[in-house]
């Protein structure tokens, strides 16, 4: 599918490996300002399709030196010059400029790793906002080498206390760089460097907003689609699929075909919600699809994760594919496309930058889309949200009246309670007492004001009975465990720190009023060594 027209003032960045890149592109768009991310060895027609007003080069853990050193391509510092193109390198990038236009690069005596303070020695800088000679800031370093000599024209700008380069430019050039990354909040005047840098210095106009964006994937997708085709979308009521789903919607209206598909695996009532939400709230076109007793028959006895996963995945494609062929009778033509939320971060990482040792991250991320597709269907994909990270979603669906106790909904994994009931999940009423332990536990969380606080709440059902004592009875009932986390992107994790009295609120109420449990635990591992879900 094709990508929307580029703006005039976008900011290109070329990445090289650093783990703050996407960190970059993040803390431009909070500017109003477009910013993308490709791969620093990109050719220079693929760099110019971007018809960037700014090329930012990142950092990256290599050294110009060694022999697979990753680099711009030949031509780079050329064409942006003839188009008045601004150059900015960041930590490896402004080595690679200094090493590629005459300059030389070395191994620092002392390498400089952490917060160090820095002073402007040049008054005139531009980077510095003309900042006054012996003006002094923290920022956050992070190199071994440093450029010992500067090529002809640059003028040092800044050093470190140590003495190294912090920051130089070459005006007449249009080529900068700091030797330390602004991108992060340990560079206390990062963001503020950042800003002069784009709107002063590069002339760059805050003008990007979300609305613009949404009508250009509007344009696209009514390019893409021709009047008679029609467009098929798996919803899981989760936020990505939900507001790409109703962004196609407002493109092509009810050539989408939505479909919602009840596993028997949902939390409590989520089938009446979503689908209150989708009709209601978005006048999404969606069938819904009862196929409990078709998922759980398959999953009896079955007690291996990864196979329920497996099973559930298959599941799902046979019910997609019958959904696709319904359609065809219907209309009398098979449906082309298909609606996925992809998110930029996905699409960054399965296009790792060079000289790293990440691979395709699809192998972590491959259990998680438990809608794989029939590989004989052959649709083509829309993926309207593939330039968005997740609060930008949150914001474009804003921006599309998604209702916002819907945005802020905590992920849900795709196999649903199957990886919440360890073992079978078919055992006994386990399904059931989960869903009802599960509800209790969020909607004390929402009654103390802590949702929007947590990454992600649930409970989990344990396959194990204790022993215990209810109105003078000896009991033999279920374990559940109550698990909240706090999260930046479900990477890594930390358990949520709960007040003891809303533990112990939380405890009893599930006891008296959960038939068949009479214990409640709480999960405080954070991940790693963890996962957050328990399967
Ligand atoms: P873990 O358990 O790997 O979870 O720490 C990280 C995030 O991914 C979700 N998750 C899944 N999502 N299908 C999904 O769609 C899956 O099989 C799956 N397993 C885990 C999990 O809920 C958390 O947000």
């Amino acid at each position: 599918m094709e990508t929307p027209t580029m703006k005039p003032d976008t900011v290109l960045i070329l990445d090289f490996g650093s783990q703050y890149t996407h960190l970059i592109t993040r803390r431009i768009r909070s500017l109003n300002v477009f910013s993308l991310v490709i791969s620093g060895t990109s050719s220079l027609s693929q760099i110019s399709s971007f018809n960037p007003r700014v090329v930012i080069l990142s950092g990256g853990p290599h050294s110009v030196h060694a022999p697979d050193a990753p680099s711009f391509p030949d031509g780079f510092i050329d064409w942006a010059e003839a188009n008045g193109v601004h150059v900015l390198g960041i930590c490896y990038g402004l080595q690679l400029v200094v090493e590629k236009l005459g300059g030389v690069v070395k191994e620092g005596e002392s390498k400089e790793y952490g917060k160090m303070e820095i002073e402007v020695k040049c008054g005139e800088s531009e980077v510095f906002g003309r900042g006054r000679v012996g003006e002094k800031q923290v920022v956050w370093m992070s190199h071994g080498d440093e450029a010992k000599v500067v090529p002809d024209g640059f003028v040092v700008v800044a050093r470190s206390a140590q003495g190294a380069v912090a920051a130089l430019e070459n005006r007449e050039r249009r080529i900068y760089g700091l030797q330390y990354h602004p991108e992060v909040t340990h560079s206390p005047k990062g963001m503020e460097t950042l800003k002069r840098f784009l709107f002063d210095v590069c002339g760059v106009s805050a003008d990007w907003k979300m609305e613009d964006l949404m009508e250009e994937e509007i344009k696209v997708i009514n390019k893409t689609v021709a009047a008679d085709e029609h467009v098929i979308c798996a919803l899981s009521g989760g936020v990505d699929s939900t507001v790409a789903a109703t962004l196609v919607h407002k493109a092509i209206g009810d050539r989408l075909h939505c479909i919602f598909v009840d596993n028997g695996l949902l939390r409590y009532k989520e089938q009446e919600r979503v689908m209150d939400t989708f009709e209601r709230d978005l006048h999404l076109p969606v069938t819904c699809v009862d196929a409990s007793e078709q998922f759980l028959s398959q999953l009896k006895g079955v007690v291996d994760p990864e196979t329920k996963r497996k099973i559930i995945g298959k599941e799902f494609i046979n019910i997609f594919d019958q959904f696709a062929q319904k359609l065809e009778k219907e209309h009398g033509k098979k449906p082309a496309f298909l609606v996925q939320g992809t998110l930029y971060p996905d699409v960054i990482e399965s296009c790792p930058p060079p000289g790293t040792d990440r691979t395709h991250s699809h192998t972590i991320k491959s259990h998680h889309n438990v809608g794989g597709l029939p590989k004989d269907m052959k649709l083509k994909l829309i993926e309207p949200l593939k330039l968005l990270f997740k609060d930008e979603v949150r914001e474009l669906g804003r921006i599309l009246n998604v209702p916002v106790g819907f945005l802020k909904r905590h992920p849900f994994p795709g196999p649903g309670l199957a990886v919440r009931v360890l073992g079978d999940v078919t055992q006994g009423n386990a399904l059931e007492v989960l869903r009802q332990v599960d509800e209790i536990f969020i909607q004390s969380i929402r009654d103390a004001g802590l949702y929007d606080s947590i990454w992600q709440a649930f409970a989990v059902f344990l396959p194990v009975r204790s022993v215990g004592v209810q109105g003078d009875k000896r009991t033999h009932s279920h374990v559940v465990a109550l698990r909240a986390v706090t999260s930046q992107d479900g990477m890594t994790a930390d358990w949520f720190n709960f007040e003891h009295k809303f533990l112990d609120e939380v405890s009893r109420k599930i006891c008296n009023s959960v038939q068949g449990v009479n214990r409640v635990v709480q999960d405080i591992t954070s991940k790693p060594p963890s996962t957050i879900e328990w399967e």
